[in-house]
């Protein structure tokens, strides 16, 4: 049952489109009136949902909430964000306090310290700014990579997401007819409004691609200011990187002058204590995180090397924002760190997260589906493909019809994935044995169901 027919999967989808709407009138009519004043009723493009946007109302350890009353075990996350879980009572007390004591100042004020301490310890990088997002950190590390290089170029792999600021909103999922030659990716700005002259400033690589990877080095000799990178790759699925590739890229300052950024907005302080630096055993010049810093609340950082991250100091590289380091976001990632997020939450979120692949690897096995099962720590993803992708160009190949119905059959059986179609999840520490459990009985009874409509059909077809 290798290739699977449109007449076995579209029937499906359909069904399961239908008895989703069927369960969010009063999601739909908010989001209708939500359209009316916030454009597209949501408040980013990537809160948008399939046919029907569930409106998440409230949540609360491992569960959501949407507006219908609907309960859901939360395998989303709010992207991986929520790793704590929903409304942690660490999180809650050391939030409540600064909420009478002063939630921004605008100043220089004690809260950051212990924050930037805690963080130096995980990645062994020195230096630390604080910001209010992922895009904010990302677009501060790209600006210190060009000023302490003196260069203009960014490179970045195809398919990444790296946040919404012009340099970074190139070739993030770019269709398979304009992305040009995979060995050489053309930079492809996400909708309008980028001006061409920023997009020619951000080339393209492919993941795991070391030797297109040299070719740009060559090609643009001195003029390549750093690389941003996520590892593993997390925008269109889970892609693990080569070793040949992690060695290239911990070379990139040595052989090329270029400063290599890893963005662990998504990866750090979710995959291991010291987030993919630690789990790859690589020493990036810069640091980017958010998401699960803030332990729910908004925050980012760039950390880096010494001789990097003193350009900063100075003034000299414009690095602002009135939120950064305010006391609220600060406690929370303080308190986030330091009594959630220990070594033993990581070592049980990576139990779990292998306990899904191999319950996921036997249910692919045994009703021969064409998929694929990848999981680092918390973070898993399922990629409906005959074997492991190595690249986005990979991914573009996957059976969308079937991601689309893993999507709906989660979300029809109370596991909450994400506002549109995604085959990947994030463990959370409030996660229990029987929310891992659901999630594999359901993923299960769709195989099942696959296998039966798949030979049905068939008989249909008089193929039996
Ligand atoms: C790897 C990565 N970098 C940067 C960002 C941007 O973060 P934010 O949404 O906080 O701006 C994201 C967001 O998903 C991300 O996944």
């Amino acid at each position: 049952m290798h290739a699977r027919h449109r007449d076995t999967t579209d029937p499906l989808v359909r069904r399961e489109r239908r008895r989703l709407v069927s369960r969010l009138a009063r999601s739909r009519r908010a989001h209708a009136r939500a359209s009316r004043s916030i454009p597209g009723g949501v408040c980013s493009a990537a809160h948008a949902g399939g046919d029907a946007p569930i409106l998440i109302e409230r949540g609360r350890g491992a569960r959501v909430w949407d507006l219908d009353g609907n309960e859901y075990v939360d395998m989303h996350a709010g992207y991986g964000s929520m790793v704590a879980g929903h409304a942690h009572p660490a999180i809650a007390r050391a939030v409540g306090p600064t909420l009478s004591s002063g939630t921004c100042f605008g100043a220089p004020s004690p809260h950051a310290m212990p924050v930037a301490e805690e963080l130096r310890s995980r990645f062994g990088l020195p230096l630390w700014r604080f910001t209010n997002s992922g895009t904010e950190a990302t677009m501060a590390a790209v600006r210190i990579a060009r000023a302490f290089t003196g260069r203009s170029v960014l490179l970045k792999v195809e398919g990444a997401y790296h946040g919404h600021h012009d340099g970074a909103l190139v070739s993030v999922t770019p269709a398979a007819d304009e992305a040009g030659d995979a060995a050489a990716p053309r930079s492809v700005p996400v909708g309008d409004g980028i001006p061409e002259t920023v997009t020619r400033l951000t080339r393209v690589v492919s993941f795991n691609d070391v030797a297109a990877l040299r070719s740009l080095f060559l090609e643009l000799r001195g003029q390549i200011a750093g690389v941003i990178v996520e590892l593993p790759l997390l925008n269109p699925t889970m892609v693990l990187p080569d070793a040949a590739f992690l060695d290239a890229l911990s070379k990139v300052r040595t052989e090329h002058g270029a400063l290599l950024i890893l963005d662990e907005v998504k990866t750090g302080l979710v995959v291991a204590r010291g987030g993919a630096s630690e789990l790859y055993g690589i020493s990036p010049d810069l640091v980017t995180l958010a998401k699960a810093l803030g332990g729910g609340l908004p925050c980012g950082a760039v950390g880096g090397r010494k001789e990097v991250m003193e350009i900063v100091a100075g003034g000299c590289v414009g690095v602002y924002g009135t939120f950064n380091g305010n006391p609220a976001a600060m406690a929370a990632a303080r308190a986030s760190m330091s009594e959630i997020l220990t070594p033993a939450a990581y070592e049980r979120l990576a139990r779990m997260g292998s306990s899904v692949a191999a319950a996921f690897d036997a249910i692919i096995a045994r009703y021969e589906l064409s998929a694929v099962a990848t999981v680092v720590g918390a973070k898993g993803a399922l990629a409906m493909l005959p074997e492991r992708p190595r690249s986005y160009r990979d991914w573009l190949r996957r059976d969308r019809a079937l991601s689309e119905l893993f999507w709906l059959y989660q979300l029809n059986r109370g596991v909450y994935l994400s506002p549109a179609p995604s085959t990947k999840w994030t463990l959370t520490v409030a996660h229990e044995q029987a929310d891992i459990d659901r999630f594999v009985a359901n993923f299960h009874e769709l195989a099942r169901e696959l296998q039966q409509a798949s030979v049905w059909s068939r008989r249909c077809a008089g193929a039996e």
